[in-house]
């Protein structure tokens, strides 16, 4: 689903994740059996990279806005919930009595997570770098999605797919890798 562009720039690879999401949330919560058992674990996987990919990639930088630690904190705290709502849903699995409930109320988390980002922490972002430096921030990015990419063909593999990937901290751990070895961290 998420398709590489070389010159997107952090910021709209990033919205164009969050976009994404909302679409998964939307598929899991309308379709049944498999494909909302896929739809679900590609939501699990694209939270997982995305908000690593945050806290990894754009939160230390916007820390060094004046301000910017107070916008960081608050994101950081919805960050920390979501995760662990998403965990608890990953255990509950899609067929589980409750499910649908804590799904109802981790899509209204994120997505206002989401907005938030949008509104008061990217543009800090884009004040504080050039163009090409937001270019190439993307870079870390796209090495957190290709650690847990969503497949190509739905529906095809997905149990095996799913089994190695594993529980969201064990997909976070890996993109956090992942980033950290492109950023020489
Ligand atoms: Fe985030
Ligand atoms: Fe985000």
């Amino acid at each position: 689903m998420t398709d590489r562009r070389e010159d997107e720039n952090v910021i709209a690879l990033l919205e164009r994740q969050h976009v994404e999401i909302r679409t998964l949330f939307e598929v899991v919560e309308s379709a049944t059996g498999d494909k909302r058992r896929d739809a679900f674990h590609d939501l699990v996987r694209l939270l997982a990279v995305h908000e690593t990919a945050e806290e990894e990639v754009v939160h230390p930088e916007v820390r060094n806005v004046d301000g910017g630690d107070a916008v960081v904190d608050a994101r950081v705290g919805e960050e920390h919930r979501a995760k662990r709502l998403l965990s608890t849903l990953h255990d509950l699995g899609p067929d589980a009595e409750g499910f649908d409930i804590l799904l109802t109320e981790l899509k209204a988390d994120v997505l206002a997570h989401a907005e938030h980002e949008e509104r008061e922490e990217f543009p800090l972002l884009r004040k504080l770098h050039d163009e090409d430096r937001l270019r190439s921030m993307a870079g870390a990015v796209r090495a957190a999605e290709m650690i847990a990419p969503t497949r190509p063909h739905p529906g095809v593999e997905s149990a095996t797919a799913n089994l190695l990937l594993g529980p969201p901290l064990a997909i976070m751990d890996r993109a956090r890798d992942a980033i950290r070895s492109v950023l020489k961290r």
